[in-house]
């Protein structure tokens, strides 16, 4: 079908719950991606964080194919080698004395950690998590109470009881919500979609301290910035503070849907039959992915790939920002991007998008860029060069 065929096609029969750029994407490779009528785009933003090693990554696409022939899906009540292996991998890598839980998504990995830290809280009478303003945790209601923005309430209230919020990067803030209620702390080490905030210094790890002097869970939100996207398989890791569990999605199986919760173990064993499960988490296909995927990352050495990407994407922004008055504030770290613009950031993408250069503007007024681990020298600087041109020649 044609573009113009899909989008109606879509018009009559799907659901228009997202705004949808008027483009049919068909295939990719790496960090370019094909419409229908062929024409090519840089991806900067590939699948919204989920393809870290790009798209259609080799290892991952040969590995499913070889399973999808084998065995799909069986259920939990049986033992799967894919799932076996995957959990040791990120075990291992985690360096945490912990335990996983598999489903499909971000939002069930949270609502797990959210069972779990009140599974664990509950006998002592806790059940308040706190959570930050700004955060973003998912769509399903634990998941979206935990999420501390307003807007996405609005409208499908009443939500969970039981969560709070403080300002994301205010230790003192936080500690005033904890009670003899309060059983967990979740945040996400490096906000995404709030905007790509960093952590102050010394913040996690005071939130680690209050943690532990109150008997809480410090549970870190890695579905955005886990897997390596930070230069560290898990964010946690770069700033030397341990937490109780941490949830993961988007780039764990290279594309394909997967989620997991790692939680120690003295957490983990709380986690008994019926008290969870997700009939598609842990399958066959999604696991070999998730495999091929830490091969990928580890064979073609992408770990330190992400402080490289970071500082070439930093040097040219901070180049443009001498010559840009609409660039606020550059903030990096691995290949997490924000460029805070003193307007919307909305005619940015859509230029940009002209100009067959995909990137994204979270939280109304920052550029978010989530390129691939892999994202080639050339590439970069051709898609820094689009940027360029698109925000000093903008007209507001
Ligand atoms: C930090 C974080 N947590 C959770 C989610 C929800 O993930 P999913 O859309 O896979 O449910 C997202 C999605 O953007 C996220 O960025």
């Amino acid at each position: 079908m044609t573009s113009i065929e899909t989008i109606a096609t879509f018009e009559k029969y799907v659901i228009g719950n997202y705004r949808r750029y008027p483009v049919s994407l068909v295939r990719g490779e790496g960090s370019y991606i094909w419409d229908a009528e062929g024409k090519r785009y840089l991806d900067l933003f590939p699948g919204w964080g989920c393809n870290l090693i790009g798209h259609c990554p080799p290892r991952v696409v040969a590995a499913v194919r070889d399973q999808v022939g084998k065995l799909i899906h069986v259920p939990n009540t049986w033992h799967m080698e894919p799932q076996a292996l995957l959990a040791k991998a990120l075990v291992e890598r985690s360096g945490l004395d912990a335990q996983c839980f598999f489903c499909n998504s971000g939002t069930e990995a949270n609502e797990a950690a959210i069972k779990l830290a009140r599974l664990n809280g509950k006998p002592n009478g806790r059940y308040k998590i706190i959570t930050m303003l700004n955060s973003f945790h998912g769509r399903t209601y634990g998941a979206l109470t935990a999420t501390g923005q307003e807007k996405y309430h609005q409208g499908v209230g009443p939500m969970l009881a039981g969560f709070v919020y403080a300002p994301f990067g205010d230790l003192d803030a936080a500690a005033k919500l904890v009670t003899d209620e309060t059983c967990a702390i979740l945040i996400e080490p490096i906000q995404g979609e709030g905007g790509i905030n960093l952590p102050p210094k010394g913040y996690l790890e005071g939130l680690r301290e209050l943690c532990d002097k109150h008997g809480l869970m410090l549970i870190f939100d890695e579905v955005q910035t886990g897997m390596g996207r930070t230069g560290s398989w898990f964010a946690f890791q770069n700033f030397g503070v341990e937490p109780d569990a941490i949830t993961l999605a988007k780039a764990l199986a290279g594309g394909i849907a997967c989620g997991g919760l790692l939680a120690k173990k003295k957490y983990a064993q709380k986690l008994v039959p019926g008290t969870h499960a997700a009939t598609f988490g842990g399958n066959q296909i999604a696991c070999i992915a998730a495999l091929a995927t830490v091969e990928t990352i580890e064979k073609d050495e992408l770990l330190p790939r992400a402080a490289k990407i970071a500082e070439a994407f930093r040097t040219r922004f901070e180049a443009m920002q001498n010559r840009s008055p609409l660039i606020q504030e550059i903030r990096v770290m691995g290949t997490m991007i924000g460029i805070e613009l003193a307007i919307d950031g909305t005619p940015i993408v859509d230029e940009c998008l002209k100009r067959q250069l995909l990137i994204n503007c979270t939280h109304g007024n920052v550029i978010r860029l989530l390129p691939a681990l892999n994202l080639p020298d050339d590439a970069l600087q051709a898609g820094c060069d689009i940027i360029e041109t698109v925000l000093l020649s903008h007209k507001s």
